[in-house]
């Protein structure tokens, strides 16, 4: 383990942005993090996993920690229930295609979400109706403070939508180390989410398994989402806003066609995307900081973008939502 001085962090971000860590080491093993604890170097630090939920704007003055920790297997295997413990520098879309090729039921709509293992959680990150909290069980986290390991079941992590105790009450306490999944050897595949159902439809499949399904999600995500490896982004930039029914009345009274979610308590959802699309925004560019042509809620970087360029089209989409809405958007990646 080596600890470098001033290096680029442009290829560990996926929005592809160039900005320097004063101080970056890669980390391999749990060991590697209690060496690092033992130095007294983990006062002031800045952890990436797969660097494709972060938005950086400016030299990063501290020691960066690349998470690199890998490793996966079936932990516990029950009649049915079967919990796979990966550790948090596995690839998030191999760990899903593996745990299908074991015939599991559980992350199958998570196919292709870029990103590891290990900051799954923080997000709770979520496509096609599921959100990986369905399939949680527990995880495990090294305390920066005390090196010590602590283990936090799915009760106290607080999950909602792209929300956990990570991104809040314990920011920047915890360096997650293993993730535990309950998945299921029989079990019923979601395809509630339209563009799955009729996928599925076209190809004639009538009792999809967790590959099928798997396969579908990878196909649709391909044709709409931008691959990070041809072009910088982080996903969903904003979280889909949820506003009062009185509010989406006045916007369908003047925009009959808006999708929307209605949830339990009554408020509705409404898809940041169709917001920002009709809004005139889609395909727009500037500099080489651009909204993508084919997904208008994923904001991408053409090239040699500064985290300050996307920010600041970010704020004039928002002003714009705003003012023909009246709905604040909120950003979802992390702006570091
Ligand atoms: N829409 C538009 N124009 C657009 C994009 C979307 O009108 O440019 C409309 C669509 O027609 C559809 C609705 O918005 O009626 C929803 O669009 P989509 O199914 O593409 O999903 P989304 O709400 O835009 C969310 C997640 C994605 C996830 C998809 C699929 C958030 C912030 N984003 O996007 O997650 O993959 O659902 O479940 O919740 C991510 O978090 O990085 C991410 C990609």
């Amino acid at each position: 383990m080596k600890i470098q001085e001033n290096i680029s962090l442009k290829e560990y971000n996926t929005f592809g942005i160039d900005v320097n860590a004063k101080q970056f080491v890669e980390v391999n093993t749990l060991e590697d993090l209690q060496q690092l604890y033992s130095m007294n170097v983990l006062q002031d630090i800045f952890v990436i996993g797969g660097g494709s939920n972060m938005l950086l704007t400016g030299d990063i003055d501290k020691l960066v920690l690349k998470i690199n920790i890998e490793g996966k297997e079936l932990f516990e295997e029950g009649n049915n229930k079967v919990i796979v413990k990966a550790c948090a520098g596995e690839d998030w879309p191999k760990f899903v295609l593996w745990s299908i090729g074991k015939g599991l039921f559980g992350l199958e709509n998570l196919s292709k979400i870029p990103g590891n293992v290990g900051t799954s959680p923080i997000q709770n990150i979520g496509a096609y109706g599921v959100e990986m909290k369905d399939s949680f069980y527990k995880l495990e986290a090294f305390e920066i403070a005390t090196g010590k390991i602590k283990t936090f079941y799915k009760n106290d992590c607080n999950f909602d939508y792209r929300e956990s105790v990570f991104k809040n009450r314990e920011k920047g306490k915890f360096i997650i180390v293993n993730v535990y999944f309950e998945l299921e050897k029989e079990g019923e595949v979601n395809i509630s989410y339209g563009v799955i159902s009729k996928e599925l439809q076209e190809n004639g499949i009538i009792n999809p398994t967790p590959r099928d399904v798997s396969d579908c999600v990878v196909k649709i995500r391909t044709s709409k989402l931008p691959d990070p490896a041809e072009i910088g982004n982080s996903g969903s930039f904003f979280k889909n806003p949820v506003i009062s029914a009185d509010s989406f009345r006045q916007i369908i009274n003047s925009y009959p066609d808006v999708p929307s979610y209605v949830l339990e308590d009554g408020s509705v959802k409404v898809p940041a995307g169709w917001l920002v699309e009709k809004s005139g925004w889609k395909g727009f560019r500037k500099g080489d900081a651009g909204v993508h042509k084919n997904q208008a809620l994923v904001l991408v970087n053409y090239g040699n973008a500064t985290g300050a360029e996307i920010i600041s089209l970010a704020n004039d989409i928002k002003k714009d939502i705003s003012k023909k809405f009246g709905i604040d958007l909120e950003i979802e990646v992390n702006v570091v």
